[in-house]
């Protein structure tokens, strides 16, 4: 059934540096696309039939025809995502034929560093050209970040623009309404060093419920806080930062919303200040300022949005005592990994320090090299030269 012409399509993983848990909130994000990857060798196939193996034993092989109503595996199978960018384009696409494909990752699993949503535009790009159709790339990033809903989590649209549309080198400004990628040049001696907690954030687990909870309340404290305002229900967040200096915002929420509410709200729009100055910092280089920022997410994150754990709080104090300008939790939380900044020639002390403080006492020294390591700005995903080794 498969033809012989193979294909690889490569997808990086990717590191948000701001803009946590602001992206479902239509507020922009800053985040970067890493070396790491998940990566899919295939063959077209003249039927429907999608056939994925794992090089990772971990992960069962799995089967599923390509159509507009794909059945789902059970919660927490990895062929949800393979089967959720599917599920996309066909709806988009009739009767597109389907893939026989080795996946392969370099990427940590369950780390905060967007392996799942790699595996769903690595998916896309495969099957997409296996049936020679083209999306544009915007409209396929919100085509996918839409699509990824199949596998219950209510995300943002982050993960799947940056992973399609980073520049090397770069970190990216995304806004979403209009969704727009606005790249900034990471300056040649700042280092990011990403490193996991070992606690598994799973998306498809507790940390899910969790997740949809907070999409919830923001949804909530936006409707009251606007209200209050004698604006429209609909009223977005970016609109009601336009409308009121955050100041007033927060003493509107504080009058209005219950403590927890209020705390989810405050976290939201101080967070989507955060993001423009980061920016300016990085375009000006001015390595404390954007440091600083990070400190103040992670507060934010801990303390109003209470999305972080004591894993990721020892990790981001670990990194500042050891000389990073900044730290703090990336990507959902809940577990997974903290991103510090530090001027590339403290980099090898701050890993070391890393390494004996938190990695050793937990007995996971060994396997250090997978667990942290140094962000290269990588550039978007992209089909390789035909032939080309998944390796
Ligand atoms: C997950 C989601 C993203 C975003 C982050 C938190 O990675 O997929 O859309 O909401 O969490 O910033």
């Amino acid at each position: 059934m498969a033809s012989t012409d193979r294909y690889v399509v490569r997808a990086p993983g990717r590191v948000n540096l701001i803009g946590e848990h602001i992206d479902y909130c239509g507020l922009s994000v800053l985040p970067m696309a890493l070396r790491q990857s998940v990566r899919i060798a295939f063959h077209p196939r003249s039927d429907q039939e999608t056939r994925l193996v794992n090089r990772d034993p971990r992960f069962a092989p799995s089967a599923f025809a390509v159509s507009e109503g794909i059945l789902r595996a059970p919660a927490g199978d990895w062929g949800n995502y393979a089967r959720a960018a599917a599920q996309a384009l066909a709806q988009r696409f009739p009767d597109l034929r389907g893939i026989d494909a080795l996946v392969e990752s370099d990427l940590p699993i369950a780390a905060g560093l967007s392996s799942s949503s790699a595996l769903v535009v690595a998916m896309a790009l495969a099957i997409m050209h296996a049936n020679r159709v083209t999306v544009p790339s915007l409209e396929l990033m919100d085509l996918l970040g839409r699509g990824e809903r199949y596998v219950g989590t209510a995300g943002g649209g982050m993960d799947q623009a940056i992973i399609l549309g980073a520049q090397a080198g770069c970190a990216s400004r995304i806004d979403f309404h209009p969704l727009r990628l606005t790249p900034t040049a990471v300056p040649a001696d700042w280092q990011f060093i990403v490193a996991w907690s070992l606690v598994h954030a799973e998306k498809s687990g507790a940390a899910r419920q969790a997740y949809n909870e907070r999409t919830r309340q923001c949804d909530e404290a936006r409707r009251l806080v606007a209200t209050r305002l004698g604006q429209r229900q609909d009223t977005t967040y970016p609109a009601l930062l336009k409308a009121a200096p955050v100041e007033e915002l927060l003493q509107v929420a504080g009058a209005t919303l219950s403590d927890v509410l209020s705390r989810r709200f405050r976290h939201v729009v101080t967070e989507g200040t955060r993001v423009p100055q980061a920016e300016a910092a990085m375009a000006a280089r001015d390595f404390t300022a954007f440091g600083e920022l990070l400190d103040a997410s992670h507060q934010s994150l801990r303390d109003d949005y209470e999305v972080s754990h004591p894993e990721l709080d020892r990790l981001v104090g670990l990194a500042r005592e050891a000389g990073a300008a900044g730290a703090r939790l990336t990507g959902a939380g809940f577990g997974g990994s903290i991103v510090a900044l530090c001027r590339v020639e403290r980099a090898p002390e701050v890993v070391a320090a890393l390494r004996e403080r938190f990695y050793a006492p937990r007995g996971a020294a060994d396997g250090v090299g997978r667990h942290m390591f140094t962000a290269e700005p990588s550039a978007g995903a992209e089909v390789l030269t035909p032939g080309a080794s998944p390796g």
